[in-house]
């Protein structure tokens, strides 16, 4: 009877502490809600200066995963590789969407359109190795991207829909399923078939990033869908077609694409990433079309086999529980907009004029000419009316055109490192894109900020005087471009409130965001003959440090992606060869 009082008041007096560990990393995994673990995920995969997240450690190159997947058995499709006969200035195809002249969709403008957003832009040599770029970058090269295409009926005269796979190595589509008509009739898709459209599904293979980057994989994973999903927006824009979000479970998207079929039971497995679709602009739609679908798209017949790409993979069970959890809550998410499937467009904020714009080149050439910078030449300096340009384009992305593409957006901002820009004081600066981040930032983090007039009245706020070169150096894991650039930006949002949405399911599209401005950030650097890198390699809690208010609120301020622009330094060692025999 004592020992039996005795433990009951043990357990009382330790229940407190047993509550606040169960908040963390030791409780049992069902028993944590998809936000928790996410956050847990987040938060276990932060580096810090004296502690990597967790990885190999070492690069295993016995297992080093092939950068394209091929489906064995899946009849080809060799898209053509034509002369472009169109290809408007960027920044008018971006911000005057209406002068460009839609291209009817055919194989050859499809065929535009993946090679200059997903294809392969060069192949490179060094010392006897060599390896692909493409248009889309990827933290490490490593690709995990997978894209996938769903035709209507009769698009391109097929007799049935059709799901096929993008493999960029040979520039070719493979047809993985068909749908009869009746199929699709009876799946209440004829809506999609009554105009020329067609969609477009984003996944990754994690354990491609997982190889060299162990836990913190996931992230870039993500960061790389944000790129991808920006490069077929730019595409897409560039042959007057308009792109759209479609709101699918990513439950019933996997179920779509076959990733739960038994051909992968013994490959490397695909996480299912987003949903889009693509149609010319200039379709008038007699109704407003849904943009969600409620079930599965269910495929009549599947072909094909998918290939391994490693002998062997390490499996990392964290990384296992957060695509769960981010497929698990997407559904609370899902539920909510599938009651409200519109996304409106913000007519009503800051709508900058096209003639303010500065001249860019043609679209394509600009997505096959992008790189990343691997050292900057510390000794230049970025144009003001330059770097305005930049942030001009930043608002009137995010107020007409990320709210259609990717849901739950603007919820970033962004903090600039400015070490050498045209009549600008080095320092820090505040672009907030939100307005809960400038009014609870700006107090918690900073003594006194003022705001830099300019004529465009973009809220760009002067948070602190200095010169940052070696903090942004730091922050980026000690990175020299961080340094040596113009500039370098924080990316970031305030996580813990965020995530309290649809149990943590914006983890996913805050990071798709961050991706989607990085490849901004690429795009424009070429333009004013600079060049950009993006950085997930960070301290995440630094930045905290570095703030004069420096409070405990501070923890508010959630980097998820770093970028570095600069002036390139070239290394002539590495030579450049044409991405496909026919180019
Ligand atoms: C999400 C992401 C994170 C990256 N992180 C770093 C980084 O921390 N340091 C770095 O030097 N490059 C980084 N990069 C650049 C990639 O290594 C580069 O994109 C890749 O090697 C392909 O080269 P390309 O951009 O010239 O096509 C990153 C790129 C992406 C998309």
């Amino acid at each position: 009877m004592f020992f039996i009082s005795f433990l009951f008041l043990l357990n009382l007096f330790l229940s407190p502490y047993c509550i606040i560990k169960s908040k963390n990393d030791w409780v049992d995994k069902s028993m944590k809600s998809s936000k928790e673990i996410i956050y847990n995920y987040h938060k276990q995969t932060k580096h810090r200066p004296y502690r990597y997240a967790r990885s190999l450690g070492y690069l295993d190159w016995d297992n080093e995963p092939n950068p394209f997947r091929k489906f064995q058995g899946a009849e080809p499709i060799h898209l053509p590789i034509l002369p472009v006969k169109f290809s408007p200035p960027f920044h008018e195809a971006l911000f005057q969407p209406e002068h460009i002249i839609p291209q009817s969709i055919h194989i050859e403008t499809i065929s535009h359109f993946l090679l200059h957003s997903l294809g392969i832009s060069a192949w490179k040599e060094y010392r006897g190795s060599r390896w692909a770029v493409r248009c889309n970058p990827s933290s490490g090269n490593l690709h995990p991207t997978e894209a996938y295409l769903i035709f209507p009926l009769q698009l391109l005269n097929n007799n049935h829909s059709l799901l096929l796979h993008y493999d960029p190595s040979e520039h070719k589509l493979e047809k993985r399923a068909i749908m009869t008509q009746n199929n699709w009739e009876k799946q209440g898709l004829t809506s999609f078939a009554e105009y020329p459209c067609f969609f477009v599904a984003l996944t990754s293979i994690i354990w491609r990033e997982a190889w060299k980057y162990g836990e913190r994989a996931f992230r870039y994973c993500l960061l790389d869908t944000g790129h991808a999903i920006a490069c077929l927006t730019f595409s897409a824009l560039s042959l007057g077609w308009n792109i759209h979000y479609i709101g699918i479970s990513l439950q019933n998207l996997s179920i779509s694409l076959g990733l739960n079929r038994p051909e992968y039971t013994h490959v490397e497995k695909e996480f299912p990433q987003i949903l889009l679709m693509v149609s010319p602009n200039n379709i008038k739609q007699e109704k407003q079309l849904s943009f969600a679908i409620k079930n599965p798209i269910l495929f009549d017949e599947w072909f094909g086999i998918p290939e391994k790409i490693s002998p062997q993979t390490t499996d990392w069970d964290i990384i296992e529980e957060v695509s769960s959890a981010i497929i698990e809550s997407s559904e609370e998410f899902y539920s909510s907009f599938i009651k409200a499937p519109t996304l409106s467009e913000y007519k009503d904020k800051y709508l900058p004029h096209i003639s303010t714009f500065t001249p860019s080149p043609p679209s394509f050439d600009l997505f096959k000419q992008r790189r990343s910078a691997h050292a900057l030449d510390i000794n230049a300096m970025l144009k003001q009316k330059d770097f305005f340009q930049i942030l001009k384009g930043i608002n009137y992305i995010s107020h007409q055109l990320l709210r259609k593409i990717i849901p739950l957006t603007p919820r970033t901002s962004l903090l600039f490192f400015v070490h050498h820009v045209e009549h600008l004081t080095p320092g820090i600066y505040l672009y907030p894109l939100c307005q809960g981040h400038f009014e609870k930032l700006i107090p918690s983090c900073f003594k006194e900020v003022s705001k830099v007039e300019n004529e465009d009245n973009l809220p760009l706020f002067l948070c602190q005087e200095g010169d940052m070169r070696r903090i942004a150096g730091h922050l980026c894991c000690g990175q020299e471009i961080a340094h040596d650039g113009v500039l370098c930006t924080c990316i970031f949002t305030d996580l813990e409130e965020e995530l309290k949405n649809y149990n943590g399911f914006p983890y996913a599209p805050l990071h798709w965001e961050a991706g989607f401005w990085g490849q901004w950030l690429y795009l424009e650097s070429e333009i004013f003959n600079l060049r950009g890198t993006g950085i997930g390699c960070f301290f995440d809690d630094e930045i905290i440090r570095i703030m004069e208010g420096n409070k405990k609120e501070n923890l508010l301020v959630n980097p998820l992606y770093f970028f570095t622009i600069g002036k390139p330094i070239y290394d002539e060692r590495i030579k450049t060869y044409p991405p496909y025999s026919e180019t």
